[in-house]
């Protein structure tokens, strides 16, 4: 089964092609709602409104300027099949936010899955790009916000070292257990 944490990962590597300086991530659950929001929201160089209708529905047009991409397709899916809905914006030159909604309890929405791997792999692999990547439940927040942590470690120390690395590893799983507790 696909995990709506690889469906993330697509979308933010969208952002890196796009060459965003700043991807901001959330994943938000309101359990009394039943409702979960996922985000992503680059500055990157964005698409033209005719590429942006093209993007969102490679299934019903005809094109021949490049290959269908899945990315955005199967994240506007996981959405729509699980009760929830799918929203995408962008301007050329300044950048995307792409939102999706799901309903927690249907039983056709994906698993959350390994977001904390994603979210390793993304600040760890990507250092001329910033991330700010929020969880939230309720009450419940934690944020990871790169621009700070590049602040304290200063501009001799990679977020790729080892020991930074096992440190936010660390990190971003135990804030995931306290926010979500496994219930996404
Ligand atoms: N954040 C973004 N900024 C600018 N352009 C974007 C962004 N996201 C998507 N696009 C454009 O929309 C196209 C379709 O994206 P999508 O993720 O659906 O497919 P893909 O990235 O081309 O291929 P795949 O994700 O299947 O490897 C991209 O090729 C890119 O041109
Ligand atoms: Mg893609």
């Amino acid at each position: 089964m696909r995990e709506l944490a690889l469906n993330i990962l697509d979308i933010a590597e969208n952002s890196l092609s796009a060459g965003a300086k700043l991807v901001q991530v959330r994943v938000e659950a309101d359990f009394a709602a039943d409702t979960m929001r996922i985000s992503v929201r680059d500055d990157g160089r964005g698409m033209s409104a005719e590429m942006l209708a093209r993007v969102t529905d490679p299934f019903t047009t005809t094109r021949t300027t490049r290959k269908v991409g899945m990315g955005i397709p199967l994240f506007k899916y996981s959405a729509e099949s699980a009760g929830g809905s799918f929203h995408i914006e962008s301007e050329e030159g300044v950048g995307t936010y792409v939102y999706a909604e799901y309903r927690i309890g249907h039983v056709d929405r994906m698993p959350l899955g390994d977001f904390g791997g994603v979210a390793l792999q993304l600040v760890t692999m990507n250092p001329q790009t910033d991330f700010c990547i929020v969880a939230r439940a309720d009450e419940a927040e934690g944020v990871l916000d790169t621009r700070e942590i590049k602040e304290i470690l200063g501009e001799d120390i990679p977020l790729s070292a080892p020991e930074v690395r096992a440190f936010l590893k660390e990190y971003i799983q135990e804030n995931l257990m306290d926010i979500f507790g496994g219930r996404l």
